[in-house]
This record gives structure tokens, C-alpha cells and sequence, in this order.
């Protein structure tokens, strides 16, 4: 079989490498245990089988996706006879509608889902402090982002397990950092617009645009869905301050979730309100600091106190979210957990916006000019771009 039938006999637009062959297959009441030539046994319910059936009945060969739906069979359907071929597929006949299906090994490995092997694919963030970013922080080259497929890939599952990179000789010119960003993906526009001028305006309606401190914060934190990467771009920078300060929000996070667990169930428990209003705009968010998903993981920080609106929970969370809120901007504070930097003229800061939280002093206007652009993709679109680039590249893992 060639390597395209073999791509084609998989639904998938993804490739599916043929790394180990199944030996033997054991039928049990409601699953059949697949043991392969390298001794790892994978156990597949006769559910989920008849599920992943791949035949074009089941599948449609245009978009490659699923056109059968599992209500259509019995709770209880089963092979009336399995066996693995000389080829090495796993052939199943089923008891029911006279239905068969065959199983890839490269997909059917690929897809085991015992305990050990989801555990080993679940996606960790690299979690670091100053001493860790200061040597380990992610850096490229515009030009060979943009020339080179494996470059950019490799920077781009830096920035993902980092949450933050730096890009240099991104040129000096307004607008001039699409050139890196139409490499990931198109932008997420905000009332800020697409392209953002971080620079102090007369008319400012955000404190972005004038020459004061900005606290630790992520941006559009009143939004449901706070943009993923933000982009700052740096076209000038020769005014006396201004530097910019970057936190590992999960790194906060985790700590809190070791040294004071308390605080850190109380503020991925309690909400509060984020709020951002001008004349023209009015958007309003109700959320925890710290969300986590089913399995307790931290997936994202939400931080902007400038933009908070006055706490509003039962009286008896009270005093607890003030503590939990306390604990976690104090350790925000701490230099231990802070990335200090000035950024250069030319010089592009990428980071995720839901995950690392950004600052920056106060600069004297006396003595010079302070002047970025930004913007942001959402990390859908950046996990997406990654994923399409594995697909062609040789670069192994993820
Ligand atoms: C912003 C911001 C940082 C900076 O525009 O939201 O945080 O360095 N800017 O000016
Ligand atoms: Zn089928
Ligand atoms: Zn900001």
C-alpha cells in the first residue's frame, strides 16, 4: 500500500506513521484488549470502536467528518468476529446492520486512550520565575521566522510552553510586525482596533496611552474571551523609564496552590467583575482570577485591578477574596517571579495575554520618546497554526 491510500484510509488530514504492529487481540465482554509488538496493551470498548469506524459510510471522504452517530446502534453491540490481517489491520464484523470496520495501527495506537498514555500527552506549560526566563526566554530572528517553517515552528511551541518570546529586527517601520504575525495567523480585532499605537495621546481613553506606570494586568480582561497572544512591538524607546516587567501568571498560580491552597481555592472559586467603559464602549465580565478546567488544571489568569469593579460576593466571601486577592498581586510584586527588560527599538514582545501578565514604568516624556504598536491572536488560531505545521514539518514531539 503506498503512503497515500494509506493517508486516505485513515479520515484524517493529519498522517498517522505506522510505528508498531498489533500481535493479538482479546475479546472481552464489552472491549477487546490490543496487545502490540512493543508490549504496551491497549484497551478499546466495542462502543467507541463502532464509533471510529472509518468507512466512507461512516465518514465523509471530503470533509473527514463523522456522518454516523452512535445512538444508531445498540448500547450493547459487539463483533461477531475480529481478527488482525496479514497487513496488519484490525478487522471487526459486527453483530449489528452488517457493518464493518477496519483500524489503521498508526491511528488506532495513536488514538489508546489508557490512563498512562492521555496523562503523557497532556499538554504542560513550562512554568518559570526570573532566574528560569532569564536564561531559557525564547528568541528568533524576524527574518528566519518568516523564512524558515522549522524555525518558526520550533519558536512557536516555545512561545506555547512559555507563554512569552522575544522577536528582534522586527524593523522600526509602523505595521512593519505583520510581516511575523501573517506567518501565525490573521488578528483579533478590539475598540483598540487591529493594529493598536501604544503611545501617549492628549485624548487617551486608556491608561496605556499616557506616560504612567501600568500595573501588573492582562488586557481586555472585561472581555469573555481575553485575547490570547499579544504582540508589542517597539519603534521607540529613548525616553528615561518605561521598562517592561512580565509575570508568569500559572507560575503565581501553582505557587499559591502549594504554599497557600487556601487562597488559591478561594480565588479560583470566587468571581469578581471586570468592567472597561468609555464613551463609546461598555464591557462587562464576571470571572474568577484564576480558571481551571475539569482536571483542576490552571488554564488562564484574568488581572486588570484598574478595570475591577467594587467587590460584590456574599459577605462570608468577603474578607476571604480580599486575602486570596492580596496574596496574589503581593507574590505578582515579588522580583523573584519578575522578567525586567527593556525593550529596543525594533524589538517585538510576544506573549500569551490569558496567561502571563505584563507592566511597564512610568517614562519621562523630558527625555525622549516611548512609542509601540501591537496586537493580538487568539490562541485557537496560534495552537492551529502549530498543529498545520507539524503536519509538514520533520521536527518530531509537540
Ligand atoms: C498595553 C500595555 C505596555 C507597554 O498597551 O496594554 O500594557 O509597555 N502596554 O507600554
Ligand atoms: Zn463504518
Ligand atoms: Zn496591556
Amino acid at each position: 500500500m503506498n503512503a497515500v491510500e494509506s493517508t486516505l484510509e485513515v479520515a484524517s488530514f493529519t498522517p498517522y506513521p505506522i510505528t508498531h504492529h498489533p500481535i493479538h487481540i482479546e475479546l472481552h465482554e464489552e472491549s477487546m484488549t490490543v496487545t502490540w509488538d512493543h508490549q504496551h496493551k491497549s484497551e478499546y470498548h466495542y462502543l467507541w470502536l463502532r464509533d471510529n469506524c472509518h468507512c466512507p459510510e461512516c465518514i465523509s471522504t471530503k470533509t473527514r467528518e463523522q456522518v454516523f452517530e452512535i445512538c444508531d446502534v445498540p448500547y450493547t453491540i459487539k463483533p461477531s468476529n475480529a481478527y488482525i490481517t496479514d497487513d496488519h489491520r484490525i478487522v471487526v464484523d459486527w453483530d449489528y446492520a452488517d457493518h464493518t470496520s477496519k483500524y489503521h495501527p498508526g491511528w488506532l495506537l495513536s488514538h489508546c486512550y489508557s490512563e498512562e498514555v492521555v496523562q503523557s500527552k497532556q499538554w504542560k506549560p513550562i512554568l518559570w520565575d526570573k532566574e528560569r526566563i532569564t536564561t531559557e526566554l525564547p528568541r528568533a530572528k524576524s527574518s528566519t521566522l518568516i523564512q524558515s517553517d522549522e524555525v518558526l515552528l520550533t519558536w512557536l511551541r516555545d512561545l506555547r510552553d512559555y507563554g512569552i518570546g522575544i522577536v528582534s529586527d522586527v524593523g522600526t517601520e509602523l505595521g512593519s510586525l505583520k510581516a511575523v504575525t501573517d506567518r501565525i495567523a490573521f488578528m483579533r480585532e478590539s475598540n483598540y482596533g487591529t493594529l493598536f499605537d501604544v503611545t501617549t495621546t492628549a485624548k487617551a481613553n486608556t491608561s496605556a496611552n499616557t506616560n504612567i506606570r501600568l500595573p501588573l494586568h492582562t488586557d481586555l480582561s472585561a472581555r469573555e474571551l481575553q485575547p490570547g497572544l499579544q504582540f508589542l512591538h517597539c519603534l521607540v524607546n529613548d525616553a528615561t523609564g518605561g521598562e517592561s516587567i512580565y509575570v508568569d501568571g500559572f507560575k503565581i498560580a501553582e505557587y499559591m496552590r502549594e504554599h497557600h491552597p487556601e487562597e488559591f481555592r478561594d480565588l479560583s472559586t470566587i468571581p469578581m467583575t471586570f468592567n472597561n467603559k468609555d464613551p463609546y464602549c461598555d464591557y462587562n465580565y464576571r470571572s474568577t482570577v484564576i480558571a481551571t478546567d475539569s482536571n483542576g488544571e490552571v488554564t488562564e489568569v484574568r488581572h486588570a485591578n484598574f478595570i475591577r469593579v467594587p467587590i460584590d460576593v456574599p459577605a462570608h466571601q468577603t474578607m476571604a477574596l480580599y486575602k486570596a486577592y492580596q496574596c496574589f498581586i503581593r507574590l505578582t510584586r515579588e522580583p523573584a517571579f519578575q522578567l525586567f527588560f527593556r525593550l529596543t527599538a525594533g524589538e517585538m514582545v510576544v506573549f500569551d495575554n490569558r496567561r502571563v501578565l505584563h507592566a511597564r514604568n512610568a517614562f519621562d516624556l523630558k527625555t525622549g520618546m516611548r512609542q509601540l504598536q501591537g496586537c493580538y491572536i487568539d490562541r485557537d488560531e496560534f495552537l492551529s497554526r502549530i498543529r498545520i505545521l507539524e503536519r509538514s514539518t520533520t521536527l518530531s514531539g509537540s
